[in-house]
């Protein structure tokens, strides 16, 4: 709550919005190393909010340092530039988001020469085997956009560390205090602000946070010489947000079991991939890496139907609503159909039913709950 949090000269005590690109110089500019981060000269190299923001994500994750930029995506792309170049190998987890795949299947491999292997990160020999001299990168997802698969960071660690890699684990759906990769021997752990750690769905924002050594040359190359800055007003929205994420969080994820277990208990359900059910692959791993602080809110289900009557199902919720994004305080859902490039790395139930992407809200659950059942006896009556 308080980190970040500096008492302005006015004596307001909280940190104000510094909507500025520059600050003022001191007498003699050339003390200043243009390229520098530390000091507030412009916006671009560091601003107050920044500042205030990184100091607060470097606490709520137990790291040294943090960065923060303009998304989440600007945020893995960030490490990926500053600590992979051509000649590199990276090894990716194969269920990751969209845009994460996207750079690691095409652009990044055809622009610049790196080579990504993609592997299923729950099968730690075939991770092991894909290690090369040259990989310098171990990515993957704490729990997985949108398959819901967990990941064992302290043994990927291990195995990264042998290797000579460095781990790199988006940790967006398990945001602090519910898990903190680095405690288990993460490198660098990053974060679409724009979902939970924001949580109002009112500002874009992506953060990597991990030892100094690293993070200051993505502040350096990715931040001041490629520009993918945060403005100043959306740190800010997310700073102020952030205060409230163990609250919400909890509120959040006591709902999403109640309505993970009510969908799977419905005959009219095909499935539910939710890492707090017992039927989930990873449900035991997930509960020892997590200490029994919560499972995260995002699920996949389907209903038992083909992919018009997952729209219709879909179109009967009045509480849920139907939009990409997630962590937000309304809840959404969006449906992924059985087509396109991502879905054979899918697991069967994703293949042939497709897949609702569901981020349980902070609405009353039994409104949730009723919406769900309302929207199943609509569809199928
Ligand atoms: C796991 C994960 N990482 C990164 C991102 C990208 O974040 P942003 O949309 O803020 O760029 C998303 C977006 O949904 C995500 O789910």
């Amino acid at each position: 709550m308080h980190g970040g949090n500096a008492p302005a000269d006015t004596g307001a005590i909280r940190t104000p919005i510094t909507m500025a690109n520059s600050y003022e110089l001191p007498e003699d500019p050339s003390t200043i190393d243009w390229s520098g981060t530390d000091r507030l000269f412009y916006t671009r190299n560091t601003g107050a909010n920044q500042l205030a923001l990184q100091e607060k994500l470097a606490a709520l994750e137990h790291g040294e340092d943090a960065v923060v930029l303009a998304s989440g995506v600007a945020a893995l792309h960030a490490v990926f530039f500053t600590h992979v170049r051509a000649g590199d190998h990276v090894v990716v987890s194969d269920s990751t988001y969209e845009a994460t795949w996207k750079l690691w299947s095409s652009l990044l491999p055809r622009k610049y020469g790196i080579e990504a292997t993609f592997v299923d990160v729950t099968d730690l020999d075939a991770v092991r085997a894909a290690l090369r001299p040259t990989t310098r990168l171990v990515i993957t997802e704490t729990i997985a956009n949108p398959t819901t698969k967990v990941a064992d960071i302290s043994a990927l660690a291990e195995i990264a560390h042998a290797g000579g890699a460095l781990l790199l684990v988006d940790s967006t759906f398990t945001p602090p205090p519910l898990y903190r990769p680095l405690v288990d021997g993460a490198d660098l752990v990053a974060h679409s602000l724009t979902k939970y750690i924001n949580g109002h769905g009112d500002a874009m924002g992506g953060a990597v946070i991990g030892r100094r050594e690293l993070i200051d040359p993505i502040k350096a190359e990715a931040m001041v010489d490629v520009g993918g800055v945060i403005s100043p007003f959306n740190a800010w929205l997310i700073a102020r947000g952030s205060i409230t994420l163990p609250l919400r969080l909890a509120q959040h994820q006591s709902t999403a079991i109640h309505l993970a277990q009510l969908l799977e208990n419905d005959e009219r359900i095909a499935y539910v991939a939710y890492p707090g059910l017992q039927s989930h692959p990873q449900h035991g791993l997930a509960a020892g890496q997590f200490g029994g602080r919560g499972f995260g809110a995002m699920m996949a289900f389907a209903v038992d139907g083909d992919p018009d009557t997952q729209n219709r199902f879909v179109s009967h919720l009045k509480v849920i609503t139907s939009a990409v994004s997630l962590g937000h305080d309304e809840s959404l859902i969006v449906h992924v159909g059985t087509d396109g490039p991502r879905v054979a790395a899918y697991p069967a139930e994703f293949r042939r039913w497709g897949h609702l992407r569901f981020s349980v809200g902070l609405e009353d659950p039994a409104d949730l709950a009723a919406d769900l059942r309302a929207a199943l006896d609509a569809t199928f009556a």
